[in-house]
């Protein structure tokens, strides 16, 4: 999947991204709600072709397909706004998607370098827990497939593991009044162990109706049929020993025989 063709096609997708497209794509309702939550199962993806079975994003894992999906979904009307990304690790469709669409993307990397200061506009050195802006500066923000190393504890973490607690406070700081907040992130994959587990009301735990309202919550690729199932490797199962501490051992296995899914969540300041 690391293959060149496959960053080319990558590159090419995020470079040739189109915010109208996308609304065009994603402006009717694309999920099936159940019990609150949003279902967005493959068969039913506008990104379905059923002719040939597959999915029509050219690059990436099953995951990184619907991690495209979704940021189009999400990030394709950003008319005006001062948009956050956190984590944006070096190419961003999000970036693209939001300054097309005629919104202004910052962005703050804790692999930047640290005399990088980022400017609105711009990205540069920051964190979750530590963003380099005042109170009140931001309309809307954004992470992909950063939510979940936040708080990781393995090796491969950027940094020191944060508090989630203290990294959403922080994100509620630089939103305005009824700014969104919008991450997602892979479950049974890796990171902090509420992912792995797929801990949904964990997760939504830290989104508290004192501070945040209009949470909603979305499953990609939950329901994968007819296309391929995409599971955790035994690889991966390493770094779930040192991430996971506080859930039993039979629940543990009964997860490693889960699919991976995409997990979005998106909020409003109260
Ligand atoms: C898997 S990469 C994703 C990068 C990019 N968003 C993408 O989708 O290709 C995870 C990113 O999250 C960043 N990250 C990890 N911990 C972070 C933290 N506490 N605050 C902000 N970003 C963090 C990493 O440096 C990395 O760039």
């Amino acid at each position: 999947m690391h293959s060149l063709g496959n960053s080319l096609r990558k590159r090419l997708h995020s470079i040739l991204a189109s915010p109208r497209k996308a609304r065009k794509e994603w402006g009717k309702q694309y999920w099936q709600e159940l019990d609150g939550i949003r279902n967005i199962s493959c068969r039913h993806c506008p990104k379905f072709n059923e002719q040939k079975i597959t999915c029509t994003i050219p690059f990436g894992t099953p995951l990184r397909k619907c991690v495209i999906a979704a940021t189009e979904a999400h990030l394709s009307d950003a008319r005006d706004k001062n948009v956050l990304e956190i984590g944006f690790g070096r190419l961003s469709l999000g970036r693209n998607l939001v300054n097309r669409s005629g919104g202004t993307w910052t962005g703050v990397e804790p692999h930047q370098p640290k005399e990088r200061k980022p400017q609105l506009g711009k990205g540069g050195y920051g964190h979750a827990e530590d963003i380099p802006f005042p109170d009140n500066t931001f309309d809307m923000v954004f992470g992909i497939q950063s939510f979940e190393h936040w708080g990781q504890k393995a090796a491969a973490a950027a940094r020191k593991p944060s508090e989630y607690s203290d990294c959403l406070n922080e994100i509620r700081r630089v939103l305005k009044p009824g700014g969104a907040v919008y991450l997602d992130a892979p479950m049974h994959f890796h990171g902090h162990e509420m992912f792995i587990m797929g801990d949904i009301q964990k997760i939504a735990s830290l989104f508290p109706d004192e501070d945040w309202c209009n949470v909603v919550i979305e499953k990609w690729r939950y329901d994968y049929e007819p296309l391929e199932r995409y599971a955790p490797t035994e690889k991966l199962f390493d770094e779930w020993q040192e991430e996971i501490f506080s859930y039993d051992a039979v629940e543990v296995e009964r997860v490693k025989a889960e699919p991976i899914w995409l997990f979005t969540i998106s909020a409003e300041k109260k």
